[in-house]
């Protein structure tokens, strides 16, 4: 899926979560366990109010645990319980369950105080395209869930998808935008391949990704791709772009010529990247992203 966001779409999308707020209990934000923030909505918070919120950081399986594990520290020292999970192979319902009753848990014990049998837990997801919505209300639910869309003329009321007898979410998904402004976020989309790479060329998000993967996962690519050196100091793009060949060599990436055809080295990586071929492979971790919001503070 392509995405093209317009001030008019993000008003609109806006809308519509908000408006399904009042019918929910609980928000579910869904983010790419690779690229939390950069797979998140910068305007999250506002949008979903004061919700009680579960963060799900899926496609863990494609994700370094370690930088995972750091991952939900930092949310949870922002006060948000965020779990880790894979919706494609794995089947996360009782988790999330779990969890939602523990973050509703006031709520349900004051119903119990009353008398009150607590209803279903109530539920939205919420996230960018890409991310897994759809993947994870189909595990969810069972079942393939045909997507209702929103397609003129066609009047539908919303629909509750029964997961188990605790808990009901939305037949649709809340879509969410990332956040556009920042260049390095759309490389990483790129990279995980959130967005397609139409729009960006592939030797740009290779060079991007590679400078932080050749950092993180050395070993893993000296082993993939059988080659003996791996640069540490990434930030000399000159030598990153000497990996790629190197990695485009071993692969026979090659012109006429001989010489390393560097779109279809690149696109390689990236194939394999996507595809968890070079590992458990994170794109951004908690420290990284501090240093970079302390470098955008102008100086003086
Ligand atoms: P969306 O509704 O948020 O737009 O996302 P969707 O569920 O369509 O998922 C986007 C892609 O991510 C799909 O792959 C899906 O299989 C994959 N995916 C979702 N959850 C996980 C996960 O936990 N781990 C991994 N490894 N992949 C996940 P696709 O290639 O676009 O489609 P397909 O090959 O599954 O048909």
């Amino acid at each position: 899926m392509t995405i093209q966001w317009f001030p008019g779409h993000m008003t609109r999308a806006r809308r519509q979560i908000q408006d399904k707020l009042k019918l929910i209990d609980l928000a579910i934000e869904l983010l790419d366990a690779r690229i939390p923030l950069s797979s998140r909505n910068p305007m999250i918070d506002e949008i979903l109010m004061n919700k009680p919120r579960l963060v799900l950081l899926n496609k863990s399986d494609l994700a370094d645990p370690e930088i995972t594990r750091q991952w939900v520290a930092y949310f949870a020292e922002q006060g948000l319980k965020a779990l880790p999970i894979d919706a494609a192979q794995g089947n996360p319902s009782k988790e999330i369950l779990n969890r939602s009753r523990e973050l509703l848990s006031d709520k349900i014990e004051a119903q119990l105080r009353k008398g009150i049998k607590p209803r279903a837990i109530r539920a939205l997801i919420v996230g960018i395209p890409n991310v897994g919505k759809s993947t994870l209300i189909n595990k969810m639910a069972g079942r393939k869930i045909a997507a209702t869309g929103d397609r003129p003329g066609v009047t539908k009321g919303q629909q509750w998808i029964k997961v188990g007898t605790e808990m009901e979410l939305l037949d649709t998904p809340g879509i969410l935008w990332p956040k556009f402004e920042d260049q390095r976020v759309g490389m990483r989309l790129a990279a995980t391949g959130a967005i397609k790479e139409e729009i960006l060329h592939p030797e740009e998000i290779a060079l991007f990704a590679m400078r932080y993967i050749a950092k993180k996962y050395g070993d893993s690519l000296k082993e993939r791709f059988g080659i003996a050196e791996v640069p540490q100091d990434t930030e000399d793009n000159e030598k990153v772009v000497q990996l790629i060949e190197d990695i485009g060599r071993k692969r026979g990436a090659l012109m006429s010529g001989g010489r390393v055809d560097l779109e279809k080295a690149s696109l390689t990586i990236l194939r394999e990247l996507r595809a968890g071929k070079l590992g458990r492979v994170s794109l951004e971790d908690p420290a990284m992203l501090a240093a970079e919001a302390e470098e955008a503070v102008p100086q003086g």
